[in-house]
């Protein structure tokens, strides 16, 4: 269906925050839409939540080759991230990887997390007033990640730089093309870290990666192992991929908690609450708006019909506030359950990776910060970024009373 005035791919239309009222008129009236990229190549929009849902576990129709992005957004697709793999090449990386997130692996790690949290809690307590955004959004999870991936202490100043430039992408502040580089900075160390392990195998996360193996993978054809180049390639994208979400997952969360104080005060009075608090906060804030597959086939979406090689944008943003799966959807009730919200992909094959990751750093980060925020104001006005891709916030200033 045709929907005219409503450009989802202009970041402007972005710049006071997500548009959720052309959101819902889209689902009701047109759940599968034309628009067009920033590039001029037609695409569709999808926003009800069954129907992102659907799409994403079609892998076998819906394609996430050559690439996820949209063009306000583009990542050169070379070599393939894990992200831009289709079966049977993709389930290889992605099972050879999964090893890292394993659920004991991330139970040793529940130390640091929340002492990393205290220690830039108490930072920033240290200094009276402090940007949330910069201060401790962003480092949290750099800092988690980085103990993750063992990175040597000595090198992690510089990696905070390059991180930085990382989120935020295609804002200007961050410069006009300075991502890229930044990942190209990142790739380049974490490359060299790599063959450097493969040389001098240690009792780290990279050596649990290139010792992997992968029974069957011969009869698919397949290396049966990650080559050194793959492992530094995944670690790379891990950065993207884990920081600035989860950035924007804590300032967005500390947003809403301000913003709703009656919210806060369950949450202080009930800790019980920190599971549901902590995903409704990820379907409130929904971090990643969107993410495209290519269907491989002509098919159809909700009835519409899609040719082969079309763009077919999922806007997380839109399902994450569908009234056909959500009670009152646009009410943020931290004891939301159920609570399928879609921040994290539509399920499928490609769903994300460090989701344990990222609920175990966000519910630590909301134990922590609960008795603290009524103790902080704005200090300025939240600045957004100009961006269609992420739901962020590059500056929260806040002050203590
Ligand atoms: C609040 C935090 C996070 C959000 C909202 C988020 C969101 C997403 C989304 C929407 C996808 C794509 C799903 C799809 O295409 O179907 C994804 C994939 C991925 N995420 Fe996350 N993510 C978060 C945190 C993390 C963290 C902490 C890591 C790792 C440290 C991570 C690593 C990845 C990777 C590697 C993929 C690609 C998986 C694949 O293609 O198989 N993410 N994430």
């Amino acid at each position: 269906m045709i929907v005219q005035n409503l450009d989802l791919m202009d970041p402007k239309r972005f710049a006071d925050g997500i548009p959720y009222e052309h959101f819902r008129h889209l689902r009701d009236c047109a759940p599968v839409s034309r628009g067009t990229d920033t590039d001029g190549e037609p695409l569709w929009h999808v926003v009800r939540h069954q129907d992102v849902s659907a799409v994403s576990r079609d892998a076998r129709t819906f394609s996430s080759s050559p690439t996820t992005m949209t063009s306000i957004r583009k990542v050169d697709p070379s070599p393939p991230i894990i992200t831009f793999l289709d079966s049977p090449e993709h389930t290889r990386v992605r099972k050879l990887t999964f090893k890292v997130f394993a659920p004991s692996r991330l139970a040793a790690l529940k130390v640091p997390v929340r002492g990393i949290v205290d220690l830039l809690l108490d930072e920033a307590r240290e200094k009276g007033e402090f940007d949330l955004a910069e201060d401790i959004a962003l480092r949290l999870p750099f800092e988690v990640l980085l103990e993750l991936l063992d990175i040597p202490r000595r090198d992690r100043t510089t990696m905070l730089g390059w991180a930085r430039r990382t989120v935020n992408l295609g804002d200007k502040e961050y410069g006009d093309d300075t991502g890229p580089d930044a990942f190209q900075q990142i790739h380049a160390y974490l490359n060299d870290f790599a063959h450097h392990r493969a040389a001098h195998p240690a009792d780290d996360c990279f050596s649990l990666l290139l010792n992997a193996r992968l029974n069957g993978a011969e009869r698919l054809g397949l290396p049966d192992r990650l080559t050194p180049d793959e492992v530094g390639l995944f670690a790379s994208t891990l950065v993207t991929a884990g920081i600035e979400t989860t950035y924007c997952s804590v300032t967005g969360g500390v947003l809403a908690l301000l913003d709703h104080p009656d919210e806060l005060a369950r949450l202080r009075a009930d800790r019980r609450l920190l599971p549901t608090a902590a995903a409704e906060v990820l379907r409130w804030v929904t971090p990643v708006t969107h993410f495209a597959r290519r269907p491989v086939a002509d098919t159809e979406i909700a009835g519409q019909p899609v040719a082969a090689g079309e763009k077919t944008v999922l806007w997380y943003s839109s399902a994450n506030r569908d009234e056909r799966v959500f009670t009152d959807p646009d009410r943020f009730d931290i004891g939301r359950s159920p609570n399928p919200q879609l921040s994290f992909g539509g399920g499928g094959p490609h769903v994300c990776i460090g989701n344990g990751l990222a609920v175990l750093e966000l519910r630590e980060f909301l134990d922590g910060v609960a008795d603290l925020l009524p103790l902080l104001e704005l200090a300025e006005p939240p600045v957004r970024p100009e961006t269609n891709f992420m739901n962020s916030v590059k500056h929260l200033r806040l002050r203590f009373r």
